[in-house]
């Protein structure tokens, strides 16, 4: 009798959730959209600037898609490193995409938003299937701790890149004097923003504090694992901004080098 009382309301309910996605009243739809929006807009315009292989350098700034810049055909070479005929960004920039590709958050953002795999919580799945990621291709998002290995290297770069943005070119001379612009601003925000995405990510936190069968018997990893989990608790936002804060660094650089606009410099 009990389990007839149960019976009811269920197939009541799963027979309206299979006529319509969801049962859901509010505008649930909204974060998934803009989650689109966001990716491809970002997706459109970094294949776009690092195709493009031109103004990406105006000295003293560097736009971070090509750098470290490793190519014998770098406008900026870090290191000419490699006799590249294509653009440099190609060389690097696998590293920052698989970092983000790969990363916890950003899984959850893309396979609701693009694959509906659900879209949010109490919406219908888009698909018939889960296989979860035990199967190629989602196989490959356990690499996600290596390219976290890339990607703080590439990230060590941009803090470098920041710093030389302090050093001006004396017009009419070979010299150069210490100063600082709107640009050196710009790459120095979007360094700490992208050390700030890096160091909250999931691999971080398990790298200071994983693999311990006491964490409190090592007190130096114990600090350091409760600072990085107060960072991922923001992960989310530090995704985000340092994604929209990447592309404007690049925009800048690229503005200031097609003449579109002039740096403002402070001293
Ligand atoms: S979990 Fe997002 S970058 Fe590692």
């Amino acid at each position: 009798m009990s389990e007839q009382v149960a019976t009811v309301p269920t197939t009541r309910a799963r027979g309206l959730y299979q006529q319509v996605a969801t049962l859901r009243k509010d505008a649930w739809w909204v974060e998934p959209a803009l989650t689109v929006t966001m990716l491809t807009t970002f997706i459109v315009y970094t294949t776009w600037a690092a195709l493009v292989n031109v103004h990406y350098f105006v000295d003293p700034y560097l736009s971070p898609f090509y750098s470290p810049c490793l190519s014998t055909n770098c406008a900026h070479p870090t290191f000419a490193l490699f006799n590249w005929p294509l653009s440099p960004a190609m060389l690097i920039l696998w590293a920052p995409a698989g970092f983000r590709l790969t990363c916890y958050y950003y899984r959850k953002a893309y396979y609701r938003s693009f694959w509906l795999s659900p879209p949010a919580c109490a919406v219908r799945d888009g698909h018939k299937v889960y296989s979860g990621e035990t199967r190629f291709p989602l196989l490959f998002q356990n690499l996600h701790r290596y390219f976290f290995y890339f990607a703080t290297i590439v990230v060590l770069f941009l803090w470098w890149d920041a710093l030389k943005a302090f050093r001006f070119p004396v017009p009419g001379s070979h010299a150069y004097t210490f100063g600082m612009g709107v640009g050196t601003l710009v790459l120095l925000a979007n360094a700490a923003l992208l050390s700030l995405y890096s160091f909250s990510c999931h691999s971080c936190r398990h790298l200071c504090g994983g693999g311990l069968d006491v964490l409190s018997r090592s007190p130096g990893r114990l600090k350091l694992w409760q600072k990085v989990s107060r960072l991922n608790e923001n992960h989310m936002l530090f995704a985000w901004i340092s994604l929209i804060g990447v592309m404007i660094t690049d925009l800048y650089v690229r503005l200031l080098s097609m003449g579109y606009i002039t740096d403002l410099r402070f001293f």
